[in-house]
């Protein structure tokens, strides 16, 4: 399998090396039912945002349906609601913007109030824009994809450590390798030049962030990890004009990386590694760059720097 072929090649790139890959179930096809079946997560809460569609909503049904308890955020509690009422199990609704970071805090307290360990942390909300908007100057895919969750997990990480192997789950994408060159445009993130590719630098940013979370973990029980879903059809293209590919896949079948790395008991070690199809592989060497992941986090720092714990 190529992840286990690359394993050794990616240990000295990663926190820690990833133990019981080859045992990934997949296959083409597989479903997040698939990946979870036979796994019991009664006693474990899971922090999914995004519910209200596409990969965010078939994650959090499957986890509920494998007994977790599900905190699900849509951009309104009212969206939150639905989604939350329409899947069978354990679940609580929460509303996060992720575009107003006083609506991050808010969605922090909310969870900090139901006080219980976050076993399960999937950063899973996302937006795809081919115009240019900002929020507070910066390119709005950087604030909505990558901004927004890191203020999340700066609020609630203590909450995952306290679980007994929290994970965080960070949703990237393959497309990370199209970012601009040169990667994270720290001269300028307003995106005034490069916003047609403000998507892959949103999603590099997610990337690079799994993988200094993923440093500053070492040590604890808790892991990071990024994972793409491979391409599916959702509700990620209704503001752009592309179409989806033939061979898109379902939601059911892009929910099944996110829920095999939250969940499998193979990969509680599993720290800092990028993962498609169930197997860690390697990203583009600017996702694998430690520097800018650094940068990344203290540039990232300053932006929030008002909202932070
Ligand atoms: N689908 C793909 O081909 C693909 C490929 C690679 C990576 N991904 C990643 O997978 C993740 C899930 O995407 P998806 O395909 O399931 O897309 P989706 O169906 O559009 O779902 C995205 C979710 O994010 C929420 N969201 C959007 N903007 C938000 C904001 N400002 N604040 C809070 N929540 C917001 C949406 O809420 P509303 O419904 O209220 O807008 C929705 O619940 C994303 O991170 C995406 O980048 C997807």
């Amino acid at each position: 399998m190529l992840g286990t072929l690359l394993l050794p090649l990616l240990a000295p790139l990663f926190a820690r090396e990833a133990v019981g890959l080859s045992s990934s179930p997949f296959a083409p096809g597989t479903t997040a039912e698939d990946v979870t079946a036979g796994i019991d997560l009664r006693g474990r809460t899971a922090l999914v945002t995004g519910c209200s569609s596409g990969i965010g909503l078939e994650t959090m049904r499957v986890l509920a349906m494998r007994g977790a308890h599900v905190i699900g955020t849509a951009r309104t509690q009212d969206k939150a609601r639905e989604a939350c009422s329409g899947v069978a199990g354990s679940t609580t609704p929460v509303a996060l913007e992720l575009s107003d970071f006083d609506s991050v805090v808010a969605c922090a307290g909310a969870v900090r109030a139901l006080d219980m360990p976050i076993d399960m942390l999937i950063c899973n909300a996302g937006i795809v824009l081919d115009t240019h908007e900002q929020v507070r100057g910066l390119e709005k895919q950087f604030v909505v994809n990558h901004l927004g969750h890191f203020l999340l997990v700066d609020r609630v990480i203590d909450r995952v450590k306290a679980a007994p192997q929290g994970r965080v789950v960070v949703l990237g994408s393959g497309d990370h390798g199209r970012a601009p060159p040169g990667g994270i445009q720290f001269d300028d993130l307003s995106g005034k030049s490069w916003y047609a590719r403000g998507y892959s630098h949103s999603k590099l940013a997610n990337g690079l962030f799994s993988l200094e979370l993923a440093r500053r973990l070492q040590g604890t029980r808790a892991t990071s990890n990024c994972v793409t879903p491979g391409h599916a059809r959702t509700n990620i293209l209704r503001n752009v004009g592309s179409n989806y590919r033939d061979d898109a896949r379902t939601p059911a079948q892009a929910a099944a990386t996110p829920c095999h790395v939250a969940t499998s008991p193979t990969l509680a070690t599993a720290n800092g590694l990028y993962f498609r199809d169930g197997q860690a592989v390697a990203p583009d060497p600017m996702q694998r760059d430690a520097a800018m992941a650094r940068r990344l986090w203290q540039v990232s720092e300053n932006l929030v720097r008002d909202h932070l714990a």
